[in-house]
């Protein structure tokens, strides 16, 4: 059996660490994205790819694997950047890392949050700009958290997980998910289900926890965004694509939301310019799961999957069920 690996960019050292036990690994150590000609090559000439989610691979990348290529591991739980589809066709194997990220990402969700909540970045900016002159009553006054209304758009693990922080704070939890069966969940958080308009309109903070698909790319656009109380805050650290970020840039720059914290953006690595400025958005590079316990998780997950598929087992996360038994 040939066992040869390819890891697009550096990831944690007990990642490469659990392959090199047990296949040849090469990495881009330069860490930088591949070019789509240099992912054609590589899916070409190794039996597994560990990518990020910065790795487009697409129908040309899968063609070039085909025969050969086995499985595709993506240090990540989302997996909008591959084409399943077009894997499955090439009996290519496409695994991600859930479960592991769940905890570090809630905790995240939790402290953008409050951050722009309670205004933390834009108290910062103004004390270290020697802005504070003194204590006022009225400076810097923000919104209470304690007692309001969360709605989750997407509840599936993370947004679970964010739900269950939300009980600390005696908060009422709404949610909305077409896909995922949580009815046991919203039991246990008491969690009420809704439609997304409902949500919108009822929430005084709204955090998005869906995976990108088709179905879910812009989700949140200006008339969504129309529904919300003029006091209530956006929340994303999921996929930017799923928020019209030109029309919430609009939203916040006209007061229409009193805030939104962000941490994926629909061009990474751009932002909307005005997002750039406005105080009222909270804006973060895409870390949410970025602690180093979860990050190194993340690789030996990618890892545990891969050498499944090498030894001719069923991957851990594989996401392309159909080729379990192929
Ligand atoms: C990060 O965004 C992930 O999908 O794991």
């Amino acid at each position: 059996m040939s066992r040869s690996v390819y890891v697009t960019r550096m990831i944690p050292q007990p990642g490469i660490d659990m392959l090199r036990a047990h296949v040849d690994v090469e990495v881009n150590e330069s860490d930088e994205p591949l070019s789509s000609d240099e992912l054609r090559r590589r899916a070409g000439s190794h039996d597994a790819l560990v990518t990020l989610l910065t790795d487009k691979i697409d129908s040309a990348v899968l063609r070039s694997g085909a025969g050969s290529l086995k499985i595709v591991a993506n240090v990540a739980v989302g997996y909008d950047n591959i084409d399943v589809p077009a894997a499955t066709a090439s009996g290519i194997m496409v695994s991600n890392t859930p479960g592991v990220l769940t905890e570090t990402t809630a905790d995240f969700a939790w402290a953008m949050l409050m951050s722009v909540t309670r205004r933390i970045p834009e108290a910062q900016s103004f004390l270290r700009a020697g802005k504070y002159q003194g204590w006022g009553i009225m400076m810097m006054l923000g919104e209470d958290i304690h007692g309001k209304t969360l709605g989750i758009a997407g509840f599936g693990r993370i947004g679970q997980a964010v739900a269950q922080r939300a009980t600390g704070f005696g908060m009422k939890i709404l949610y909305y998910d077409p896909v995922v069966q949580a009815e046991d969940a919203a039991r246990r958080l008491n969690a009420s289900s809704v439609d997304l308009n409902t949500l919108l309109r009822e929430s005084d903070f709204v955090s998005v926890h869906t995976p990108l698909t088709p179905e879910t790319r812009h989700m949140i656009g200006k008339e969504q965004l129309d529904l919300m109380k003029d006091t209530a805050y956006l929340i994303n650290t999921s996929r930017g694509p799923v928020i019209d970020e030109a029309a919430l840039a609009g939203a916040l720059k006209s007061n229409r939301i009193r805030g939104a914290a962000l941490d994926v953006f629909e061009n990474e690595p751009e932002v909307h310019p005005e997002l750039l400025h406005l105080d009222n958005a909270v804006i973060t590079p895409h870390i949410a799961s970025a602690s180093v316990a979860t990050r190194s998780r993340m690789a030996t997950v990618a890892a545990e999957n891969v050498i499944a598929a090498l030894n001719g087992q069923r991957p851990p996360n594989l996401v392309n069920e159909e080729l379990a038994n192929g």
